[in-house]
């Protein structure tokens, strides 16, 4: 990247794109290689770090703000310029002495995962209240031959479908207002120049690290070239900065890559590990679990769940999660969130008796909790109804039967933090999975102003808190599966619950939108039960457990009820991904498409490799296409290996020698060979999926 200073005004973007070599500098200032341009102002005004509106920019503002209907137009004519680390981070300070605002822009770039990561602060220097309506975490340039941009979007048990779109003049924008990520408005996107592909080719990606309201923009600009941006969305009257106060943007992470959009993915996933924060300071493996929901619901009883247990620890299981339905009264989803503690029908003990089996049995118990909500029918409700967010005068909606608490009330996160210790410091909880179940609205304090953005910063503070009081304690993020997976949540989190879908059809979409910007080792992948409770369909053991491999591994089903032979073959994949779990959690991921309905994904290194393929629908082919393997080393010799146990009960399809071999001592095929012809892959039947090792000699 390369900024121009100039003085009297905020930096120019110069360059944002694939590395220079060292010394490739502009030749001459910017606006010596611009002419005039007819009927426009004297005045120039390129694409600034900070473009503001209103003094000769007419592009998208980094900035929207007022005092009083003051001030509305900013110029930032001084910079300061502090390098924090050399040619690696640096802060601009930029002013504004008429408006007497001042921003702070933050840029550093990452050499280990190329991603740069922008953020700004605003202070109010000038006298009377400055009401912001916008501030951008970061402004960079896209040039103006990008073509296309990939974004995530979709619902509730269908998140993170790749969606595409040309880019044109009009430009490209999306908002969320649901108060929390979103399902279906994932807070980044990868835009690509003309001849990207997954594997080659220029792309950018973007993704903001922010569990609230967000906005952003690609936006055309007359100079033959366009302006992104994002930041944090603000409702009306959220943000009024009193002299002196400040308002911190969330943190953007911004890449570019020369080889495609998985480049770009790689670059995401190397800047998410260096971000996470984990117990003990590193990650551990992945332990496989064993999630409670789909298997029995609310149905919870305390011999049944213990036996559940049992067989979950003789599978290979090696985290228990009690999710929803163990606490006061929870017979359903329409009482009794807020009242944390057991409910003494099913467990008249407490949940120490399953805890304690659990650990008993060498496994890990986690415990599901949602924090944030509150059901009417509950005593938290009944003894302080003002905690919810709501609006004098406006009735109470409710989503999934629920309200939201308040969180930028300090006595509902105290009030919160001691429910919550008081689980964690009396029981052996290692792990909780931190729930949140519906979209904001109404979200008005007791002073009836908006309170999205305090609600995000009021749970990352208690979750911070809860961090720091149990450091061991390892946390799920999920708002019914995916609706609150960003780069903000997973800096205080471990895992996220991907979606709702376990359906593993849908799951191949699902994890691959999800794969494009976040690391295969915190997407919690389960297999679940025959028929798909999400949708209905059935699939094969192998092919739900093949799905969910790459990802953290686990278990939804009521495994006590399999047939022998059935949990034979999930203890086999569970030790296949054991074996596994360190090369696909800690190398690199290429998603492909061989064509003909086979996606496939490749996890590790170029010299070794766990490749995944699936064949979504039959084929239209009288053989299968070979598999190219683009990122191989094409001067060393591979050994291929298939290693997923074979399907007990699926159709006996025809082989070959050479695929025979790769079920027996593997098939030896040198690197430029699978890179440019490719690997014979056997035939499969719909939703079916086979597993690969792929090797250098
Ligand atoms: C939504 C989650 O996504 C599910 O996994 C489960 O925890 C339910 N909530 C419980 O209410």
């Amino acid at each position: 990247m390369v900024l121009e200073i100039v003085p009297g005004e905020a930096p120019l973007w110069r360059y944002w794109g694939p590395k220079l070599p060292e010394g490739a500098l502009p030749p001459a200032p910017l606006r010596d290689g611009r002419t005039a341009a007819p009927f426009s102002l004297e005045f120039d005004q390129p694409l600034s770090l900070f473009p503001t509106f209103g003094i000769g920019t007419f592009g998208e503002s980094a900035l929207l703000a007022h005092r009083d209907g003051r001030d509305f137009a900013q110029a930032f004519t001084d910079t300061g310029v502090r390098w924090l680390e050399p040619e690696q981070a640096v802060a601009i300070t930029l002013t504004d002495p008429v408006a007497q605002l001042t921003v702070e822009i933050s840029l550093s770039l990452d050499p280990m995962s190329d991603v740069l990561t922008l953020s700004s602060r605003l202070t109010n220097d000038g006298p009377g209240v400055l009401d912001v309506q916008w501030l951008a975490s970061g402004v960079t340039p896209l040039p103006g031959s990008a073509e296309r941009v990939m974004f995530p979007s979709g619902r509730h048990a269908n998140e993170f479908i790749a969606c595409e779109t040309g880019l044109g003049r009009a430009g490209w924008r999306r908002e969320n207002r649901r108060g929390l990520t979103s399902h279906d408005a994932f807070p980044g996107a990868v835009a690509t120049l003309p001849g990207a592909t997954a594997h080659g080719g220029v792309a950018y990606g973007a993704q903001l690290a922010w569990s609230g309201n967000h906005l952003q923009s690609i936006q055309w600009l007359d100079d033959a070239g366009y302006q992104w941006m994002a930041g944090a969305w603000l409702a009306p009257g959220e943000v009024r900065l009193a002299t002196g106060e400040s308002l911190s943007s969330p943190e953007l992470l911004a890449t570019v890559s020369e080889e495609g959009w998985n480049g770009v993915a790689q670059n995401f996933h190397a800047a998410i590990r260096r971000r996470m924060s984990w117990p003990g300071g590193s990650m551990t493996p992945r332990p496989v679990h064993l999630n409670t929901w789909e298997g029995v619901y609310f149905d919870h009883d305390l011999a049944e769940m213990q036996a559940l247990a049992t067989t979950a620890a003789e599978l290979g299981v090696e985290r228990f999660v009690l999710d929803d339905g163990w606490f006061h009264r929870r017979t359903d989803d329409c009482r009794a969130l807020g009242d944390w503690h057991p409910d003494a029908d099913k467990y008249p003990d407490g949940l120490a008796p399953l805890a304690s089996h659990v650990t008993a049995l060498g496994m890990e118990f986690g415990l599901w909790v949602e924090p944030e909500m509150i059901n009417e029918d509950s005593d938290l409700f009944r003894a302080h109804p003002d905690w919810a967010l709501q609006i004098a005068g406006r009735p109470l909606l409710t989503g999934r039967n629920q309200l939201v608490l308040d969180m930028g009330r300090r006595e509902v996160g105290d009030h919160l933090f001691d429910a919550l210790s008081r689980l964690l410091s009396t029981l052996p909880i290692g792990y909780l999975k931190w729930d949140h179940n519906r979209d904001l609205t109404t979200a008005g304090g007791a002073d009836g102003v908006a309170r999205y953005r305090s609600q995000v910063l009021g749970t990352y503070a208690l979750l911070d808190r809860i961090r720091e009081a149990f450091p061991q304690v390892e946390i799920e993020a999920c708002a019914g599966g995916g609706g609150r997976i960003d780069a903000g949540i997973l800096n205080r989190t471990h895992r996220v619950w991907t979606s709702d879908c376990i359906d593993a059809r849908s799951r191949v979409a699902i994890q691959r939108g999800f794969l494009q910007f976040m690391p295969p080792e915190i997407m919690g992948a389960h297999v679940g039960a025959f028929t798909a409770h999400s949708t209905g369909r059935s699939q094969a053991l192998a092919f739900r457990a093949g799905v969910a491999a790459p990802g953290h591994f686990g278990l939804e089903l009521n495994a006590k009820i399999l047939a022998p032979a059935e949990k034979a073959e999930l203890a086999q994949w569970i030790a296949l991904h054991k074996a596994w779990r360190g090369r696909l959690h800690s190398g690199r991921v290429w998603l492909g498409d061989a064509g003909d309905s086979l996606p496939w994904q490749a996890h590790g290194e170029a010299d070794a490799l766990l490749l995944f393929l699936y064949r979504i629908e039959p084929s239209t082919l009288r053989r299968p296409p070979t598999l190219r393997l683009p990122m191989l080393d094409r001067g060393r010799v591979y050994r291929v290996l298939r290693v997923d146990p074979p399907d007990p009960h699926g159709h006996p399809m025809l082989s070959a020698p050479a695929l025979d071999a790769m079920r027996a001592d593997g098939l030896e095929v040198h690197g430029a060979w699978l890179a440019e012809v490719g690997l014979p892959i056997p035939p499969m039947q719909a939703e079916t999926s086979a597993v690969f090792s792929v090797t250098a000699l």
